[in-house]
């Protein structure tokens, strides 16, 4: 890409000193507007039969889209009948505003309207280019031209809609000036207020002046400039609802929304997951559940993403990217050692703290919000840390690993991951658990086990151990006493082999995975060399689990080479 960048012309932006949309903060959720079932399905491979379509309406309604961009009733024959379906079958609840698109030309006008017969609430959404670039290599024609061609349209629509609006059909307008973040802005303005004036458009009644990036050609704050210019010069202001309208050809539609928003737009139009023409419409789930994560009702429900995401994958036939935000399967997901280590704290620190926020580093918003699990937020390959796996330990299996053990657990699934080379899955972490640290039992086991406790005069209780012990080939007695098993088993090995290793520390929790509640007890031991080693011991009866926890480290030591 050595030439070639000079055949573009840079984008001019507005001159806007006074824009007072950057020290301006989102506080409510727009309008929304999908226009998924028709500049999303007028993008696809193989649009959308009628009932795909009805299944997608379903799905918008269930988010709780209130104005739904249904189709071009006037394109086509399957346009006009997915219309016609959807009204006579009664599948638009009340609260629900189909809207219709038609460009700004009579005979397509007509049909339209008569696509519209019989529902209740309708946005009649009518457009024409103005864009500089449009009016010169389209359409041949100036400022005066594509404003007569709207006013027309707008004339014809305000005859037509009489029987409709008599009959009781709450009927709203909708224009846009198709390309306007390339129409000159005075242009812009000129044209919609000729088109309001044209509708009579009242306070009571506005005509939503909807104004689209049709394809992005400016950065965000540039949009954001003209979105504000646009309404700072639209000489009747109150009688319209500003809309917006960004694609994404720059990859900076939700940007470019949220600046707009800022700017004072009202309502914005877009689609689940950014279908749309070439690199999409903005995604409406994305700036909603931005706001979520700011704190801010989007009074959409993505609650059940997953659902959402493969409905929406069957009807368009178009994958999610895996790092979609919030939706993609890997959105949730820390491989990277330090990531886990930071959100297993957050998850601690919110489980003591009982904290009304959320503040998990790393984890934007709560997984469980848009219904997924915590047990794939951290999964474990090579890049992967001490802390990831004691996470996947605690949070898919119930062990609370105490910290100190973490790195040697750590290196134990490194070791794995290394070897295989690639993700570990968290039923292989639990395995090699298993495999590593309970189910040991050699040199040393034992075969049989005793305990007499009894209570002293002062309430202190006391324990005799009697047990029978087996290392390697050799089996053998053994009997001690102490102030509980622990001490009681340490007395009891005296001058055995076993006897070389230094207690360190101890603990233990209750575990139950359904009717199955048992004891589990982490010990570590440290040998004379002053290497530590650790050891788990699970067990119904809570004086055996940690006697199971010494043999089981004991084990793991001469297993080391431990002397
Ligand atoms: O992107 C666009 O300009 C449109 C109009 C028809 C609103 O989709
Ligand atoms: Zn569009």
């Amino acid at each position: 890409m050595k030439n070639g960048f000079e055949k573009y012309i840079p984008f001019k932006p507005e001159v806007l000193p006074d824009r007072e949309w950057p020290t301006k903060v989102i506080t409510k959720a727009p309008t929304w507007c999908s226009v998924d079932l028709r500049d999303g399905n007028q993008a696809l491979i193989d649009p959308m039969t009628i009932e795909e379509k009805l299944g997608y309406f379903k799905l918008l309604t269930e988010v709780g889209i209130k104005e739904i961009e249904v189709g071009f009733p006037s394109a086509s024959d399957t346009e006009f009948r997915f219309l016609r379906a959807l009204i006579e079958g009664n599948h638009i609840p009340d609260d629900v505003t189909i809207q219709v698109l038609v460009q700004a030309r009579p005979e397509l006008i007509k049909t339209t309207f008569q696509s519209i017969e019989g529902a209740k609430n309708v946005i009649l959404h009518f457009y024409n280019s103005t864009s500089t670039l449009q009016r010169k290599v389209v359409f041949n024609t100036d400022v005066e031209g594509v404003k007569k061609i709207a006013t027309d349209a707008a004339d014809l629509i305000r005859a037509l809609s009489e029987p409709y609006i008599q009959a009781g059909m709450n009927l709203t307008y909708e224009y846009s000036p198709e390309s306007y973040s390339g129409t000159e802005m005075d242009a812009a303005v000129e044209i919609c207020q000729a088109v309001l004036e044209t509708l009579r458009a009242t306070p009571e009644k506005p005509v939503i002046l909807n104004l689209p990036n049709t394809v992005e050609c400016c950065m965000p704050n540039q949009h954001a400039d003209q979105i504000e210019y646009f309404i700072k010069h639209l000489p009747s202001r109150d009688c319209a609802i500003i809309s917006i309208h960004p694609h994404n050809d720059r990859g900076t539609g939700v940007a470019a929304a949220e600046l707009g928003i800022l700017a004072g737009a009202e309502r914005v139009e877009g689609t689940l997951f950014g279908n749309g023409e070439r690199t999409g419409n903005v995604d409406v789930m994305v700036i909603a559940m931005n706001m979520w994560s700011q704190g801010i009702d989007p009074h959409l429900d993505f609650s059940n993403m997953r659902d959402i995401r493969e409905r929406y994958e069957s009807f368009t036939k178009l994958p999610v990217h895996p790092r979609h935000p919030y939706a993609g399967d890997l959105v949730f997901t820390a491989f990277s050692g330090s990531h886990q280590d930071a959100i297993n704290k957050g998850f601690h620190y919110m489980e003591q703290t009982n904290s009304d926020y959320w503040e998990v580093p790393y984890l934007p918003i709560d997984p469980g919000d848009v219904g997924r699990e915590y047990e794939p937020v951290i999964r474990i390959n090579s890049q992967s840390g001490k802390g990831g796996s004691a996470f996947i330990m605690e949070y898919s299996f119930g062990y609370k690993l105490p910290k100190e053990m973490h790195p040697e657990f750590g290196m134990v699934i490194q070791h794995e991951t290394d070897r295989v080379g690639k993700e570990l899955h968290s039923s292989r972490i639990f395995e090699l658990f298993k495999e590593e640290y309970v189910n040991i039992d050699f040199p040393y086991r034992m075969l049989s086990h005793q305990f007499i406790e009894t209570e002293n005069p002062d309430g202190s209780s006391h324990v005799k151990f009697i047990g029978t012990l087996q290392h390697k080939e050799t089996v053998f007695d053994v009997e001690g006493e102490g102030n509980g098993p622990i001490d009681a088993f340490f007395t009891a090995i005296r001058g055995q082999r076993m006897d070389r290793f230094e207690f360190i520390n101890y603990s233990s929790h209750a575990i139950s995975d359904g009717s199955d509640a048992r004891g589990v007890a982490y010990i570590q031991l440290r040998d004379q060399q002053g290497r530590d080693f650790f050891g788990v011991g699970e067990s119904h009866n809570i004086n055996l689990a940690p006697l199971r926890g010494i043999i089981s480290a004991i084990n793991r030591a001469v297993k080391a080479g431990s002397k």
